[in-house]
C-alpha cells in the first residue's frame, strides 16, 4: 500500500449487490477526500454477472484485481437465475474461490444490537441487556472446501461432502480470535461438535491447547446445538464466539435476526492477502431493483475497512454514528421500519448517512466550514 493512496477492487456482484455498494462506495469517497487519500475504485464482474460476462463467477482478471488490491469490497453472488448450474460453475463457487485465493482464512461477524433497533430484537430484553458479540468464522476449510460427489441416479443416488480440517489451520484461527479478543473483553466460546465429528474433536484439543498458553483469555466450549439456543436465550454472556466454516455461516445468520435485520450486518475477512469486506445479508432477490434494500451492511463494511484496514478510528466512528443518528431520527428502510418510524428507500438512507458524517467532517475541521 503506498502512502495516501488506496486501490479497492469493487466487486458489486448480484442482486441487492450493486445498490447498496453504491451506498458503500459514495462513503468511502468522502472519508477518503475528508483524510487525503487518493482512492482508486476499480470495478470487476464477479459471481452471476461474470457468469453471463465470461462463462465464469470468478474470471481470471478479476482474482488478479483483487490480489494486487489494498482491499476488496464485495456485494453478493447469486441468485436464481443460475440454481441449476452444477455446484463448481455456481457464483458461489466464485465467492468461495476468492475466499480461498485471497487465502482470507479468519471472517469476524460483528453481532451488535444497535441501541435505536432495540425494539426490533426478536426476543424479550431487559432493559440493561446489551447485544455486542463477535463471530470469528474459519472461512477456508471444512465441508466447503472438501470434495463434494454424487453418484448413481433416481432412488439409488447418494451423495457425500468432506469436512476436514488441520491442526494449524485450527490453530490460526485460534489465534486470530484470541487477538480479537485481546481488543474486547477477553472472553472466546469455541463452538463444536465434539461428540459426534471427528474435526471437532480436533478443534477442541487444539482450542484447549492454545488456550493453557494464553492465561489472560477465559476460553470455554460449547457444542453447536447448545450454542445456537444460548444466541437466543443469553445472547449477553458472549464476546468472541469462535467456529468452524459451517457453523459460524448457520449461527451469524441466526444472531443476525437479533440485531433488528441481517441487513445490518458487515463482515470483513482477513488473512494472507488483501482483506474482503462484504455485508452478510446476501442478494435478496426479492429485493432487486425496488430500492428497498438496506445498504446498512455494506456501509458498515467501510467502516470496518476503514477501522482495521487502513487504521482510521476517526473516519470509522465517524460512518458509525451517522448511520445510529439516522436511525435514532426514525428514518428506515422497509427491513428496520418500525411503529412511529418513516419507511425511506435505499438510496434515500444513504444519503441521509452521508449528509450527515459530511456534517461530522465539516465539524472536524471548522476552518474549511462554509459560512452560514
Ligand atoms: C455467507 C454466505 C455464503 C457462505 C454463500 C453465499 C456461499 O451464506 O457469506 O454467509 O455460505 O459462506
Ligand atoms: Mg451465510
Amino acid at each position: 500500500m503506498s502512502p495516501g493512496q488506496w486501490t479497492i477492487a469493487v466487486l458489486p456482484g448480484d442482486g441487492i449487490g450493486p445498490e447498496v455498494i453504491r451506498a458503500a462506495t459514495a462513503i468511502l469517497q468522502d472519508c477518503a477526500s475528508e483524510f487525503g487519500i487518493h482512492l482508486n475504485l476499480i470495478e470487476y464482474p464477479f459471481g452471476g454477472v461474470a457468469i453471463d460476462e465470461c462463462g465464469k463467477p470468478l474470471p481470471r482478471e478479476t482474482l488478479d484485481g483483487c490480489s494486487k488490491a489494498d482491499a476488496v469490497l464485495l456485494g453478493a453472488v447469486g441468485g436464481p437465475k443460475w440454481d441449476s448450474q452444477p455446484l463448481n460453475r455456481r457464483p458461489e463457487a466464485g465467492l468461495l474461490g476468492l475466499r480461498q485465493a485471497l487465502g482470507a482464512y479468519a471472517n469476524v461477524r460483528p453481532i451488535r444490537l444497535r441501541t435505536p433497533l432495540r425494539a426490533l430484537c426478536p426476543l424479550r430484553l431487559n432493559p440493561d441487556t446489551k447485544i455486542d458479540f463477535e463471530i470469528i468464522r474459519e472461512l477456508v476449510g471444512d465441508i466447503y472446501f472438501g470434495a463434494h460427489t454424487s453418484e448413481g441416479e433416481g432412488t439409488n443416488e447418494r451423495a457425500s461432502d468432506l469436512a476436514s480440517y488441520s491442526a494449524p489451520e485450527i490453530e490460526r484461527i485460534t489465534r486470530f480470535a484470541f487477538a480479537r479478543a485481546r481488543i474486547r473483553a477477553r472472553r472466546v466460546t469455541s463452538v463444536d461438535k465434539a461428540n459426534v465429528l471427528a474435526t471437532s474433536r480436533l478443534w477442541r484439543r487444539t482450542v484447549t491447547r492454545l488456550a493453557a498458553g494464553a492465561s489472560d483469555i477465559a476460553v470455554d466450549h460449547v457444542y453447536v446445538d447448545n450454542a445456537s439456543m444460548q444466541i437466543i436465550l443469553r445472547p449477553d454472556q458472549f464476546d468472541v464466539l469462535l467456529t468452524s466454516n459451517l457453523f459460524g455461516d448457520i449461527l451469524s445468520d441466526e444472531a443476525a435476526a437479533l440485531a433488528g435485520s441481517i441487513g445490518m450486518i458487515p463482515s470483513w475477512s482477513a488473512g494472507d492477502g488483501p482483506p474482503i469486506v462484504e455485508p452478510i445479508h446476501g442478494t435478496a432477490p426479492q429485493l432487486v431493483g425496488q430500492d428497498m434494500a438496506n445498504p446498512s451492511g455494506a456501509i458498515l463494511c467501510v467502516s470496518l475497512l476503514l477501522r482495521e484496514r487502513f487504521q482510521l478510528p476517526e473516519a470509522a466512528d465517524a460512518i458509525e454514528r451517522s448511520v445510529d443518528t439516522v436511525l435514532a431520527d426514525g428514518l428506515r428502510t422497509v427491513d428496520i421500519a418500525e411503529h412511529g418510524s418513516r419507511t425511506i428507500g435505499g438510496a434515500q438512507f444513504a444519503a441521509e448517512v452521508q449528509a450527515r458524517m459530511r456534517q461530522t467532517f465539516r465539524q472536524r475541521r471548522p476552518e474549511r466550514a462554509q459560512p452560514a
